[in-house]
């Protein structure tokens, strides 16, 4: 088992997709460990986007980012983060094939309604930020659990 941190970015929010596009994830099998519905601050999206602080798009991601609620999800089950990574389609929207969510909901380069993790690494880091020691993060099982072994 494995966890991810998801964000349904502010312009998911904003379009009223968020139901839309946690059906996916739900569908696939995922368990919602962690949600919530939160404005992130420049301090929070510092942090996130740590990697990407030389990058040109970066001075507007953090403002698109921060200026509107998201939500941030935990979500868990096998190979968590590459299967929400596929469900998620290229970071663009325009290279993004259908059936994904940014392939299905969105054309735009920056505004592609989710984040996902990319690695374990990050997935641990990210889900600090968002859950601070686990704070927000739940325990229960779905009730087709048994079905999600990957034998
Ligand atoms: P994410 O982190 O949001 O899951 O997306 P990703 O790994 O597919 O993309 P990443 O390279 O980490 O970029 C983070 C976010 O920055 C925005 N971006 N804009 N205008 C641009 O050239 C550009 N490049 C990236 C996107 O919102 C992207 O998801
Ligand atoms: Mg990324």
């Amino acid at each position: 088992m494995e966890k991810t941190l998801i964000l349904l970015k502010p312009d998911a929010v904003k379009r009223r997709l968020i139901g839309q596009i946690l059906t996916r994830f739900e569908n696939k099998g995922l368990r919602i460990a962690g949600m919530k519905l939160m404005h992130m601050d420049e301090a929070l999206a510092a942090r996130h986007y740590q990697d990407h602080k030389e990058r040109p798009f970066y001075p507007g991601l953090v403002k698109f980012m921060t200026s509107s609620p998201l939500v941030a999800l935990a979500l868990e089950g096998p190979n968590a983060i590459e299967v929400s990574r596929k469900l998620m389609g290229a970071t663009f929207g325009f290279k993004a094939d259908p059936g994904t969510i940014r392939g299905d909901f969105g054309i735009s380069n920056q505004y592609n309604l989710v984040h996902g993790s990319d690695g374990p690494e990050a997935a641990e880091r990210e889900l600090g930020l968002f859950f601070p020691e686990g704070t927000g993060i739940l325990d229960w099982s779905t009730a087709d659990a048994d079905l999600h072994l990957c034998d």
